[in-house]
This record gives C-alpha cells, sequence and structure tokens, in this order.
C-alpha cells in the first residue's frame, strides 16, 4: 500500500453566522446577506481544495468537548438536526454525514499507542457538534467526501494552555503517522477562531454589518501577530506563542485545534494562504491554507 499523506491543512473556523447567511437548503432560516469576507474566503478556499485529489476530511472540533480523553467518531453515518444552542434563531441544521471510520479507528489507535487515553464514539443517536458541520459544510458543501472528527479534550480547562498545548503537539504527530499508514490523503480542518470576544447583545437583524467589527484592539493586534506569522512560515514560532494567545486574546485555540494541524503538519515553514479574515459577533476568524501539496510536504 503506498503511504498516506496530508494533502493540505486548513484553518476552518465555524461561525454558524456563515452557514446562515448562505442559504443553503440543509438550514432553516433564511438570511438576507452578511459576512462576505469570509464567505468569500471560503469560495476561495473551496476552488483552491477543488484542484487536489483526497479521499477524507479530518477535522478537529472546540465543541465536541470531552473530559476524559480524545474521542472520534466511529459509526458509519448520521442524520440529525443541529440546533446552535446560542443562535437557535439562525442555525438550525439538517446534517447527514459519512464517517471514514476505517481512518477513525487507525487515528484512534496511533493516538492511544502514543499513550494518550482515548475512546471510539460508538453511539449511533450521538449529535454530532456543530463546530464540525459548520466547517465541513462551509469546506466541502457537497458533502462527497467522508469525514472523521475528533473531540477537544478539555486540558486547557482542566490544567492549562501550556498542558493542552504538549498534548495536541503529541496527537499531531500521531495523526501525521496514523495518515501515512492508512494509505489515504487527507485534509486536515483545525475548526477554530482566533481572538474570541463576544459581543454582549445581538442586532435585530443579525445581518446587520454597521454592528459587526472587532470587539477590542487588543484582540485585533493579537490575530494580526497571528496571522503574519502564518504568512510568513513561521509556525514553529506561532506554536510556542499559542498559549499566551489563548489566555490574552481568549482565543479558540484553547480547544488544541491548531497546535494539533501545526503538530500533525510537522511545523511547516512555506507560507500559508489566507484566504480571508472578519470579525462574527466580535471574534476574529481567519480561512488559512497550508498547501502541503504544492510545497512539496506531501508525496
Ligand atoms: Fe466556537
Amino acid at each position: 500500500m503506498a503511504k498516506g499523506t496530508i494533502v493540505a491543512g486548513v484553518l476552518a473556523p465555524h461561525p454558524p453566522h456563515l452557514v446562515y447567511a448562505e442559504n443553503p437548503p440543509q438550514n432553516e432560516p433564511r438570511a438576507e446577506c452578511g459576512w462576505e469576507t469570509l464567505r468569500w474566503g471560503y469560495e476561495r478556499l473551496r476552488r483552491s481544495l477543488a484542484e487536489i485529489d483526497y479521499d477524507s476530511l479530518v477535522i478537529f472540533s472546540p465543541h465536541w468537548q470531552t473530559y476524559v480523553g480524545t474521542h472520534f467518531l466511529g459509526v458509519p453515518s448520521f442524520q440529525s438536526l443541529s440546533v446552535d444552542p446560542i443562535f437557535p434563531n439562525l442555525f438550525r441544521y439538517h446534517y447527514d454525514l459519512k464517517v471514514d471510520v476505517a481512518l477513525a479507528e487507525t487515528l484512534e489507535q496511533h493516538a492511544r499507542e502514543a499513550g494518550m487515553v482515548t475512546k471510539m464514539m460508538r453511539n449511533p443517536d450521538f449529535r454530532v457538534d456543530y463546530g464540525t458541520i459548520v466547517s465541513c459544510h462551509l469546506t466541502r458543501p457537497e458533502w462527497d467526501k467522508p469525514i472523521v472528527s475528533i473531540s477537544s479534550h478539555r486540558a486547557t480547562q482542566y490544567f492549562s494552555a501550556d498542558v493542552m498545548q504538549g498534548n495536541m503537539l503529541k496527537l499531531g504527530r500521531a495523526t501525521r503517522a496514523a495518515i501515512e499508514a492508512s494509505g489515504k490523503r487527507v485534509v486536515l480542518l483545525a475548526s477554530n477562531s482566533l481572538s474570541h470576544r463576544h459581543f454582549t447583545s445581538e442586532a435585530d437583524v443579525p445581518e446587520d454589518m454597521s454592528r459587526e467589527h472587532i470587539y477590542h484592539h487588543g484582540q485585533y493586534l493579537w490575530d494580526m501577530k497571528v496571522i503574519e506569522l502564518m504568512r510568513e512560515g513561521r509556525s514553529r514560532e506561532l506554536v510556542e506563542l499559542i498559549p499566551d494567545f489563548t489566555e490574552q486574546a481568549i482565543a479558540e485555540t484553547d480547544s488544541g485545534a491548531l497546535t494539533w494541524m501545526l503538530s500533525a503538519l510537522d511545523f511547516p515553514n512555506y507560507p500559508a494562504e489566507v484566504h480571508g479574515y472578519g470579525t462574527v459577533i466580535g471574534t476574529g476568524n481567519a480561512i488559512v491554507e497550508w498547501p502541503h501539496y504544492r510545497a512539496g510536504g506531501a508525496a
């Protein structure tokens, strides 16, 4: 069997507002418009990924939160209704997705053998988290690729951002080894926002863009610093900063998603492609691609 490979890594944030604004048939509420700079960024990402051949998407979601170990979706398909707990007015999404169970089992095995606490999620009635659904929809709205979803073990909350960092460096290495052993071509998605300070009140019309802006200049400075490191290929330096970024910008990197992905990509030193940046209810969101296949990082 040929050695498997990671063909690309993507920072693919999951604000449900972006799905709402696109009006896909799966989502019940209707919008007039909104958050175009981010939605056009996702369109550029889709065009870029359309040029490459791959088998599966592996996503790490901040909204599948597990307190005992790292869990992996392990049922071939899921269908249900996903309602955002904070924004039921704009996200009521009927999902129907397929899981690459063989790849999930290979990932779980490698993580377990690396000494991590792991579990396969075998409950067919499990409700898939909206982070997984939103990022996968925005990356590949056709839903024609199977996915693997990985939970966020809440080590930042239980211990500290530094403990989370150590765990995710290990999970990233195990992910790379597992994908190589699987023989598959895989795209990785880190489903997290950057700075994460929310508005405390919502506009009457959610897509009223006169209300949308960064919440605090310090948050914006942090986002720009992090994006600059991505654009310059300085991913080891970026990973070193993630615990401080997480604490000072209340960043959604607390989930471990970005550290996991950069570790799995073995800390790329080529420039990442920033497809878009913008805020959603004040939180900073960037759509960023590490085109591993073009950079020679993938066979
Ligand atoms: Fe989130």
